[in-house]
C-alpha cells in the first residue's frame, strides 16, 4: 500500500459522510458531528444521503458520485447491505481510502460479503479500513471520523487497534492522564488494510514517535509481512505490542471477537522477538511503555541511577529493573560527595539514592540537577512520595525545574506517590514532557522498556541463514511418501532428510530379513540398536518396536523376530518394511531441535532440553524461520540447556553441531512446504560432534 493511501485515510484534505443520517442519535449523524466540530475545515465535509437535502447545516448529496469535489476519505455508515453499492460509488468517483464502520461482515460470519467488499476496492484501486471500525482520530489533521464525542490530546504515540471499544474508552482515560496521540486507528475486521500498511505509514511519519498495537491476531499467512514491517518500523521507532488470547479461551473469545486465526502465542512471541517489538502485558503497560517511549531521548552510555527519599521505593524500582537487566550504575565518589549535599548525613549516595524523609523540594531539585548533569549517568528515575515536607506541587516543581534548568538529554522517568493532588501533579509533569507515574513500579518498568529498546534498537537480525542441502534427495523421498499417501517418513527416510541438510544422525541402514541384519550390524559395529521401520507408527517404544543395546549376532536374530512380533500385535495395520540397525551412541546431551508450521507465520524453529521430559521440562526457545545468526544464537542463550552447552560447571560441548541443526530443520521447513512437522529428539551432544538418534518427519494433508 502507498503510504500516500494511508494518508489519504488518516491525514485527508476532504471528507465524504456516507449515511449522514438527519437524527442526531444515529451513527452517521455524530460522525459527521464530530468530524465538524474537531476543527476540520467545514468546507472539505460533504455529507451523503439520498434522503435528505441538508444536514447539519450542509448541503447534503445523494451519492458520492455528485460530491462536487475529489474526495480523499469517504466514511461509510449505512447498513451493510447497503455498502457495496457505496463502494461502487466511490470507486467511481474516484475516492482515495475508505472507513467501513458498518458490522455485519466478517465478525458474524458474512465472509462471503466482506470479501465482495475487497473485490471492488482492488477494482478501482481505492483502500479499505474495516469494516467495523469505531472510527480514526487524527491530531495532525485535528480530524475525529468516528461516533465518539471525544478527542484525543495531541502527542506522539500512534494507536492501532483491533478493538474499537476499546479505543472509545482509552480516549477517555488518557485524556484524564495528558497522554497525547498523533493518531488513533480503529482496524476492526482488517479485510484490507493491516497493521502492516499502517506501520509502514507511522515509520515515516514525523508526529509519531511509537507505534502502540492492540492485537488479537493476525490473519492465515499474513505474519511474515507483519513482522518485516515491525522489524523496519522498530529500528526507527519504538513498536510496542499487546497481543491479547494467550490462553486458549481468551485466543477462542479473540476469534469470536475480530475472527482473527489463532496462531499460536509461542508463534507470536517469538515474531515480536524477531522483530525487536516490546510485548506489553497488560493495557497499563502498553500506556505507561508507550508514554515513556513517546518522550524518552535514547540513554546516554553509562547506567541508570535511581534517586528516591524512601529506601522502600528504590528497592522496588530496582527490583523492577533488576528483573529487565538494567543495572544501576556505581555512583563515582565526586558525584556522591555533590549529592551528599542534598541529604543529611544519614542518607544514602549508595544507588538507590536515598535523600530521606528529610529532604526539601530544593534538595530533590539539587540532586536530580547533579543527575542530569552528569555525563556518566545514562537515564534517571526519581521517585517522590506525597508526605510530610513538600507538598506534590512542590514535588512537581522541584522536578520540573531541575529539567528546565539541565535540559533533558537523557531519559528521565518519575513517579510521584500518593493522594489526589498527585495526580495533578502527574498530570502537569505528562505536559511538561516528563513521563510520570504514580507507582514506582510503573515508573521502573516504563525506564526499563525505554533501556530495553534502546539496547536492542542498533542490534541488526544478522544474515540470514540457509543450509544448503541435498535437495534431490530429499524430493524423492518426499515424493514416494505423498505417491503412497503417507503421512509420517520412516526412520529410515527421515535420517536421511535430515542428514541431507546437515543434522547429525547416527549411523544406520535398513535391514529387510534377518541376515541383512546382522551384516549390518557387524559393519556399523557392536552394540546397536535395532526398530521397525515403518510409516504408520510414529512412537515406537509403545508397541516394543525398538530394541536397544544388542551385542552380538545373535543377539540382533532374537530381536528382529521380536520386534516384528511385538508390532504385529499391537499395530497390527502398520505397514512393515523391515528394520532399521543403528549404531548405539554413547549417551550426550540430550537436546531437541524442532520445527512445525504455525497458520500465521510459517515455520517455528524449537530448540530446548531434549529427551523423553521435553514437555515436563519445557526448557525451549521458538524463533520464526527465516533464521539469522542473531536469532539462533538467541535460542540457545534463552535456554538452560545452551547454558549447559556453553560449558556451565564443564567443558563446553559441541556447539556448532547444534547450530547445523538448527539451521538445517530451518532450510527443510522453509523449501519443503509439504513438510508439516520435524522432531529431532533427542540428539546426542559430545565434546566433538553430536548425533541425533531419533527424527520424525511429518508431512502436510494435501489441501
Ligand atoms: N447512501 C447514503 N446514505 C444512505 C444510503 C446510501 N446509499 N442509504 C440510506 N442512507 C441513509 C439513510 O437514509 C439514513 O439517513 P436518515 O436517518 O436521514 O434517513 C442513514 O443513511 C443511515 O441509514 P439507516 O438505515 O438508518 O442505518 P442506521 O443508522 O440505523 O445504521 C449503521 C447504520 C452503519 C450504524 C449500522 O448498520 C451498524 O453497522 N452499526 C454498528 C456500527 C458499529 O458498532 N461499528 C463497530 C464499532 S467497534
Amino acid at each position: 500500500m502507498s503510504c500516500d493511501q494511508v494518508r489519504a485515510l488518516l491525514r485527508p484534505r476532504s471528507i465524504a459522510v456516507v449515511g449522514a443520517s438527519r437524527n442526531p442519535r444515529k451513527i452517521g449523524h455524530r460522525i459527521l458531528a464530530n468530524v465538524l466540530s474537531s476543527g476540520f475545515p467545514r468546507d472539505c465535509v460533504f455529507p451523503v444521503n439520498p434522503n435528505a437535502g441538508e444536514v447539519l447545516g450542509l448541503r447534503c448529496y445523494p451519492s458520492v458520485r455528485d460530491v462536487p469535489v475529489p474526495i480523499d476519505l469517504a466514511v461509510i455508515a449505512v447498513p451493510a447491505a447497503v455498502v457495496p453499492q457505496v463502494l461502487e460509488d466511490c470507486g467511481a468517483r474516484g475516492v482515495k481510502a475508505v472507513a467501513i464502520i458498518s458490522s455485519g461482515f466478517k465478525e458474524v460470519g458474512n465472509i462471503e460479503a466482506e470479501r465482495r467488499l475487497v473485490e471492488i476496492a482492488r477494482k478501482y484501486k481505492f483502500r479499505i479500513l474495516g469494516p467495523n471500525i469505531v472510527g480514526i482520530w487524527d491530531t495532525v489533521a485535528r480530524v475525529n471520523v468516528s461516533f465518539i464525542d471525544v478527542n484525543p490530546l495531541p502527542g506522539g504515540i500512534a494507536l492501532i487497534s483491533q478493538s474499537g471499544a476499546l479505543i472509545a474508552s482509552l480516549l477517555w482515560w488518557t485524556r484524564e492522564r495528558g497522554i497525547g496521540f498523533s493518531s488513533l486507528v480503529s482496524i476492526g475486521n482488517r479485510a484490507d488494510v493491516s497493521e502492516a500498511d499502517l506501520l509502514e505509514f507511522f515509520r515515516e511519519d514525523p508526529h509519531t514517535r511509537v507505534v502502540a498495537i492492540y492485537m488479537e491476531g493476525l490473519g492465515e499467512g499474513e505474519g511474515r509481512r507483519f513482522l518485516e514491517a515491525a522489524y523496519e518500523t522498530a529500528r526507527v521507532k519504538p513498536v510496542v505490542v499487546l497481543k491479547a488470547g494467550r490462553s486458549p479461551q481468551a485466543a477462542r473469545a479473540a476469534r469470536s471477537h475480530t475472527g482473527s486465526l489463532a496462531g499460536s502465542d509461542e508463534a507470536y512471541e517469538a515474531a515480536f522477538k524477531q522483530a525487536g517489538i516490546l510485548r506489553a502485558q497488560s493495557l497499563g503497560e502498553l500506556l505507561n511503555w508507550s508514554l515513556a517511549l513517546a518522550m524518552a531521548k535514547e540513554p546516554a552510555d553509562g547506567g541508570v541511577v535511581v534517586l528516591t527519599h524512601g529506601g522502600g521505593a528504590g528497592v522496588i524500582a530496582a527490583d523492577v529493573l533488576g528483573r529487565w537487566g538494567v543495572k544501576l550504575m556505581d555512583i563515582p565518589p565526586d558525584l556522591a560527595e555533590r549529592l551528599r549535599r542534598y541529604m543529611p548525613p544519614f542518607g544514602s549516595t549508595l544507588n538507590p539514592v536515598d535523600l530521606t524523609g528529610m529532604m526539601t523540594g530544593e534538595d530533590l531539585r539539587g540532586a536530580l540537577l547533579e543527575l542530569l548533569r552528569d555525563d556518566r549517568v545514562g537515564a534517571v528515575l526519581v521517585w517522590a512520595g506525597q508526605g510530610a515536607i513538600p507538598t506534590p506541587q512542590e514535588l512537581r516543581m522541584a522536578i520540573q525545574g531541575a529539567v528546565a534548568e539541565a535540559g533533558l538529554g537523557k531519559p528521565l522517568v518519575a513517579s510521584i506517590t500518593g493522594g489526589e493532588e498527585c495526580r495533578s501533579a502527574i498530570r502537569e509533569l505528562i505536559e511538561a514532557g516528563i513521563p510520570c507515574y504514580e507507582s514506582p513500579e510503573d515508573a521502573a518498568s516504563a525506564l526499563a522498556a525505554i533501556c530495553t529498546y534502546y539496547r536492542g534498537r542498533g542490534k541488526m537480525r544478522g544474515e540470514l541463514l540457509h543450509a544448503r542441502g541435498d535437495e534431490e534427495v530429499v524430493r524423492e523421498i518426499i515424493s514416494r511418501a505423498v505417491r503412497e499417501e503417507r503421512a509420517l517418513l520412516t526412520p529410515i527416510e527421515s535420517f536421511e532428510v535430515a542428514k541431507a541438510y546437515g543434522v547429525p544422525v547416527v549411523e544406520a541402514g535398513l535391514a529387510k530379513d534377518e541376515e541383512e541384519a546382522v551384516k549390518l550390524a557387524r559393519a556399523l559395529g557392536y552394540p546397536v540398536a535395532l526398530a521397525v521401520e515403518t510409516p504408520d507408527v510414529p512412537h515406537k517404544t509403545e508397541v516394543g518396536g525398538i530394541i536397544l543395546n544388542l551385542n552380538s549376532d545373535s543377539e540382533v536374530i532374537d530381536a528382529f523376530h521380536r520386534v516384528l512380533r511385538n508390532v504385529k500385535s499391537k499395530a497390527p495395520d502398520a505397514r512393515i518394511l523391515g528394520v532399521s540397525i543403528r549404531k548405539m551412541m554413547p549417551r550426550g546431551v540430550e537436546v531437541f531441535v524442532g520445527a512445525r508450521r504455525d497458520p500465521v507465520f510459517g515455520p517455528l524453529v524449537a530448540f530446548g532440553w531434549g529427551g523423553v521430559a521435553v514437555e515436563l521440562l519445557r526448557d525451549v526457545s521458538f524463533r520464526l524461520a527465516p533464521l539469522s545468526s542473531g536469532d539462533v544464537e538467541e535460542m540457545i542463550s534463552e535456554t538452560k540447556i545452551g547454558r549447559l552447552l556453553r560449558g556451565y560447571r564443564g567443558r563446553p560441548l559441541d556447539e556448532g553441531a547444534v547450530k547445523q541443526a538448527i539451521i538445517a530443520v530451518a532450510s527443510l521447513m522453509e523449501e519443503f512446504s509439504v513438510i508439516g512437522e520435524i522432531d529431532v529428539n533427542p540428539m546426542f551432544v559430545y565434546e566433538h560432534g553430536a548425533a541425533a538418534v531419533d527424527v520424525k518427519v511429518y508431512l502436510r494433508a494435501r489441501r
